[in-house]
């Protein structure tokens, strides 16, 4: 078994960037026997930037109604709420004290974040200690990621090295980088990458006509409905691509290239494959957000797993420190 660990953002409800470009391919790659996944919903980290209590409690549950939604076998793996850990706090307090201040101070994450960021706390610059917490607490052995978070990788590998080193000891786990293909950028309603700062993206979970209202304010080129039309670059023809079939999208691009076909009926033809694909997952999405304590019931489940494991690795480290 290899054990896969990975921190999800919980800034906000999971769009359909995020399902296609992320979730779903994470999902596929958790249901082979041979990896063992540990997903957890990171809102610790999620406190440097947003202070509502309830905006955090529902984020993390729309992402974690969102893994469950899609059918992650929470069961096998691991999903949980990185709080309901409270071990993560005592490492990162140990590990605080083997991190180098220049090496938090050069990261380009910080960087970036402090020069966009009016409220730049101590919390932001401490980000990557409690992010290799997170990996070191529990004998992580991969962790999937995309370039953006190789550095805080590194990171976490380096300061686990100067603890290793310290006392003479194995007793941390260095974790490698696995490195995610390049995730396919999926378009957002204006043909930039779908995004939730660009305000472009598609909510799956919107009720029916706010969701087909979206699909229509897809951007087009201004072709004349009786005019062929060009399937590359085109919008509403990638989206439907990515969910549909071969020999339906084949079809599709026929339309286009007959002419006498409008966006218009190409985004209905989108609207629906959305309802008939996610048709399933929209219903269990909704019945367990208006079932908040079920999904608190499955977190605990996670968290009581991730616990056991977390207070095994503690054992572990605190003895050598004199704790
Ligand atoms: N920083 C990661 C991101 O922005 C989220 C994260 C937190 C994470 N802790 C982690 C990812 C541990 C991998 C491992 O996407």
């Amino acid at each position: 078994m290899a054990r896969y660990l990975t921190g999800i953002q919980s800034s906000g409800i999971p769009h359909l960037g995020n399902i296609l470009g992320a979730i779903e391919p994470a999902i596929r790659f958790s249901e082979d026997p041979k990896n063992d996944s540990i997903f957890f919903i990171a809102d610790y980290h999620s406190l440097t930037t947003i202070k509502s209590a309830a905006e955090r409690i529902y984020n993390v549950r729309s992402v974690a109604a969102t893994w469950i939604a899609f059918g992650f076998d929470y069961q096998k793996n691991i999903l949980f709420r990185q709080s309901d850990v409270k071990e993560v706090l005592e490492l990162t307090w140990i590990l605080n004290c083997f991190t180098p201040f220049p090496m938090l101070a050069n990261a380009h994450s910080f960087k970036d974040k402090s020069d966009k960021l009016s409220d730049v706390n101590a919390g932001l610059f401490i980000y990557p200690v409690l992010m290799a917490a997170d990996i070191l607490l529990y004998d992580s052995e991969f962790v999937p990621v995309g370039k953006d978070q190789i550095q805080h990788i590194e990171i976490a590998s380096d300061i686990a090295k100067a603890f290793n080193n310290t006392y003479k000891t194995q007793a941390l786990k260095l974790p490698e980088v696995a490195l995610q293909p390049e995730s396919m950028t999926i378009p957002g309603t204006d043909g930039a990458k779908m995004s939730k700062s660009y305000g472009n993206f598609i909510d799956i979970y919107l009720e029916e006509k706010a969701l087909r209202k979206v699909i229509m304010s897809i951007k087009t080129a201004s072709t004349a409905l009786e005019d062929p039309k060009e399937t590359e670059g085109d919008t509403t023809f990638k989206l439907y691509s990515l969910l549909a079939s071969e020999a339906e999208t084949e079809n599709l691009a026929k339309l286009y290239s007959g002419g006498n076909f409008g966006y218009g009926a190409a985004k209905q033809m989108l609207f629906e494959k959305i309802m008939e694909k996610f048709g399933a997952v929209r219903e269990r999405y909704h019945a367990l957000m208006a079932e908040p304590e079920k999904i608190d019931e499955i977190l605990a489940i996670g968290a009581q797993k991730a616990s056991a494991i977390a207070k095994e690795v503690l054992s572990r480290i605190k003895p050598l420190t004199g704790f």
